[in-house]
């Protein structure tokens, strides 16, 4: 009888041993075929022993071996679960070896603009719109009030595409201007407007130090009564010094523009010279009724500044080819 028990208390051992020392779930697996398993196991072979006890001591040397086997099955299943979680398999790697820093990227010059923009914008109670890329002549030029004879019409001095077509057959090109947004914005909303929209636009310039074909545009918006010159020129003013710092001065110098009356140039006066942000004016009483808006209620002001520009200015930038040449040396820098 003695022997039953020395048996269960060995292969117990062995069971255990073996679990404890396998490393992984691969070599755990051999270990319950080995001891545990149902056809080979050698838990088989010691069931054998209980065949062997006389009807008066099986109870017990059952009860031995069942709570032995419950064991031996608790410890293989605990340990299965500790070598399948992850951080349990080997590692062959040193852990106290510093980790590798991963590169953190960052946004480009012009998107940092863009974004502080519209939060300083923001800060006067604009929002901020949206508008396609791709246009037809009525948003591009038609309700801007650009007459069909305007230069800027030119089919080579804009980027019309080739194939595509409105759904009623007319010509689509890359928008030429953010004043596009104007229109769309007008048509879908009634007065008091308080926008920004800022984005892409396209034209087949010569590309040099301040020129390129695809450049971004902050376009303004502002409608409702009341509105005047006076608190255009207070909006640019604040919003420059905010961008630019406290010392800056806004100067406006006459000009034309189809969709505003009267228009003008903006300049910024910054450390020792003046320089061109942009266009801006009332805007003209015929696009306010091409939106079906009555300009005998209300008025209105518009401005279209070059994103580039103010980036150019604040970080001494001399050449906007830079910031479309993807060269990490220069992008690294902001
Ligand atoms: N769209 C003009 C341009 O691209 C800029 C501009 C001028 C926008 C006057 C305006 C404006 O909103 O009022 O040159």
């Amino acid at each position: 009888m003695s022997t039953a028990y020395e048996a269960f208390q060995v292969f117990e051992q062995e069971a255990t041993a073996a679990i404890e020392a396998a490393r992984n779930v691969a070599d755990l697996e051999q270990v319950r075929i080995l001891f545990l398993g149902k056809s080979k196991g050698r838990l088989k072979d010691l069931q054998s022993e209980l065949g062997k006890a006389t009807p008066a001591e099986r109870p017990a040397i059952g009860q031995a071996f069942n709570e032995m086997k419950l064991r031996v099955t608790q410890l293989f299943d605990t340990r299965v679960e500790v070598l399948s979680r992850p951080e349990s398999q080997p590692r062959d790697f040193d852990v106290t070896l510093p980790g590798n820093l991963p590169r953190l990227g960052r946004e480009h010059p012009i998107t940092q603009t863009i974004e502080e923009f519209k939060e300083i914008i923001g800060r006067f109670g604009f929002t901020v719109d949206d508008g396609p890329e791709l246009e037809d002549e009525y948003h591009n030029f038609d309700a801007l009030n650009i007459p069909k004879d305007h230069p800027a019409r030119d089919p080579l001095d804009n980027f019309y595409l080739a194939a595509a077509k409105t759904a009623n057959g007319q010509p689509i090109l890359l928008r030429s201007q953010t004043s596009t947004v104007q229109i769309r914005v007008m048509e879908r909303t009634r007065p008091p407007v308080r926008i920004v929209s800022v984005g892409r636009v396209y034209r087949p310039d010569e590309i040099d130090r301040t020129h390129h074909q695809m450049f971004h545009q902050m376009e303004g918006l502002m409608v409702g009564e009341g509105v005047t010159m006076a608190t255009l020129k207070s909006v640019l003013k604040m919003f420059a010094a905010a961008y630019l710092g406290e010392d800056v001065e806004i100067r406006f110098r006459p000009s034309f523009f189809p969709f505003t009356e009267p228009s003008v140039e903006v300049d910024v006066r910054w450390r020792d010279g003046w320089l061109e942000l942009g266009g801006a004016g009332m805007v003209d009483p015929q696009v306010l009724e091409n939106v079906g808006y009555d300009p005998e209620k209300i008025t209105g002001f518009a401005f279209g500044l070059g994103i580039a520009r103010f980036c150019m200015l604040r970080h001494g930038i001399d050449d906007i080819r830079l910031f479309y040449e993807n060269d990490l040396r220069f992008l690294k820098q902001f």
